[in-house]
């Protein structure tokens, strides 16, 4: 049989190329190919004529009840699988390194563990003497969870044939590794045979399995990019360094609803969960400050309120400063664009630099003119009321476009004590008792109104 050729595949985004370039033409990434041998495809003749098992077929009607779900006993993390954990799924756990992954699943194996569920956890990154270590400081030694120091995956399914959990957990399929494939651990296609084998098991064996990808921007280790399609369900877990907060996001999820999130706390005894992030985002409301306005935004099915703040100054720079934490910087290009073009604000000459307060990041448009209102009241150095919460999609003439969920929105910030609320004209909301509300149909309005004419 002729010798496989060597291919070169992406580290990044795993597109195969013929040959090495330095940098991937499917992806953009630099730096990001790697040769690798290819995975043996058997008799290599195609699939043309051979004789393969006749499928039975089914229709689209159904008896079956939906799957049941056991509750992992922490809430944020049930809410973020869409009600807690399927058997016989496939989830991956993402996030940078040392964000709190390892952390996150030896507490929810605990957890799962004494609701009754037949828990392994096999790292491929620390010994078991060290996983027992953290396991006694995060006070979780009770739980019946079997542990592993493992990265033969060979040896993994054995054990688990055998065992038969109802829930696995690997930590990490970056180090796991396959003898049947050929290129080193952490390599694209030692990661996705690695996945492959483990989903494959899940789904036949009926074991719900978790693993846990690390994401690197250096393209050194394989991202778990490749293994998204293959999983049933895709959490990331977000946070910055130097925050405490950790958020967990559900970006695929084939029993629930994406974009959910749940809120940790990254404490000395392990993550704490956060049940009233709104509380926590937000600062001290008493004395007014310019610059700072609150948003009340919706992230998955839940309301909350974050801080936006703003800040303007003078620059000595030909070309000003722009700089953007939590929040889309061409957004921000595009709102200073629009303050320019329809109400004649300028913000030439001027260094902005915008920041999402408790290191939550928004995507949502809703959030538009909460940051139009941030950056006019610091360049303006007034002050929006203290308790009052803002929220509305800015169009590119300056109009403002209702929001989604205005309802919610506006009963979270009740809630938490606001007494007023701008939105965008024609929101659908039901029930606003409580709060005094000013519709606004577009940004002009908006600025003669609480800026008086700037
Ligand atoms: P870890 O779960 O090992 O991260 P990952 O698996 O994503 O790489 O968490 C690592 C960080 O969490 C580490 O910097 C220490 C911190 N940490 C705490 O602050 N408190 C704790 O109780 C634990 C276990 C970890
Ligand atoms: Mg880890």
């Amino acid at each position: 049989m002729a010798k496989s050729s060597p291919q070169f595949v992406c580290t990044n985004c795993g597109a195969t190329h013929k040959k090495w370039a330095g940098r991937c033409d499917a992806c953009g990434a630099w730096n990001s190919i790697q040769e690798e041998v290819p995975l043996s495809t058997g008799p290599g003749k195609g699939l043309g004529g051979a004789k393969g098992r006749a499928m039975a077929l089914s229709d689209l009607t159904t008896e079956e009840a939906p799957p049941p779900r056991q509750s992992s006993g922490i809430a944020e993390l049930d809410r973020v699988l869409g009600g807690g954990l399927v058997p016989a799924s496939a989830t991956l756990v993402g996030g940078d390194p040392g964000i709190g992954k390892s952390t996150l699943l030896l507490q929810a194996a605990a957890s799962f563990a004494r609701g009754g569920l037949s828990v392994i956890y096999v790292s491929g990154e620390e010994a078991t003497a060290q996983v027992r270590m953290r396991a006694a400081r995060l006070g979780l030694t009770d739980a019946a969870v079997h542990l592993a120091a493992e990265t033969n995956l060979r040896d993994i399914l054995t054990t688990l044939d055998t065992e038969r959990p109802d829930l696995v957990i690997i930590d990490s399929v970056q180090t796991m590794w396959l003898d049947t494939v050929e290129s080193a651990p952490g390599s694209v296609s030692q990661v996705r045979a690695a996945a492959h084998e483990l989903v494959t098991f899940a789904k036949r064996r009926g074991v719900a399995v978790m693993l846990v990808g690390h994401v690197t921007k250096d393209g050194q280790i394989a991202g778990p990019r490749v293994v998204e399609h293959m999983v049933d369900t895709v959490l990331y877990f977000e946070g910055e360094r130097g925050h405490q907060f950790r958020i967990l996001r559900s970006v695929k999820n084939r029993f629930g609803p994406a974009d959910e999130i749940g809120v940790f706390e990254m404490t000395g005894a392990g993550l704490s969960e956060v049940a009233n992030p709104s509380a926590l985002f937000l600062s001290d409301r008493d004395t007014p400050a310019p610059g700072s306005v609150v948003f009340a935004g919706i992230e998955g099915t839940r309301p909350v309120l974050v801080e936006i703040q703003a800040l303007v100054a003078p620059s000595s720079l030909s070309q000003p400063r722009r700089a953007v934490v939590g929040w889309d910087g061409g957004r921000l290009s595009m709102i200073l664009a629009v303050l320019e073009a329809r109400v004649g604000i300028s913000f030439q000459g001027l260094d902005v630099y915008l920041n999402i307060a408790g290191g939550i990041r928004i995507s949502e448009p809703a959030a538009d003119l909460a940051v139009a209102a941030a950056l006019l009241s610091a360049r303006e150095d007034a002050a929006i009321p203290p308790h009052c919460v803002v929220f509305g999609e800015l169009s590119l003439s300056g109009a403002l476009r209702p929001v989604a969920q205005a309802e919610n929105r506006l009963k979270e910030a009740r809630k938490l004590g606001f007494t007023s609320a701008i939105a965008p004209d024609g929101c659908k909301i039901g029930d606003a008792a409580g709060l005094t509300l000013t519709p606004m149909p577009d940004l002009t309005r908006f600025v003669g109104e609480v800026f008086g004419a700037a």
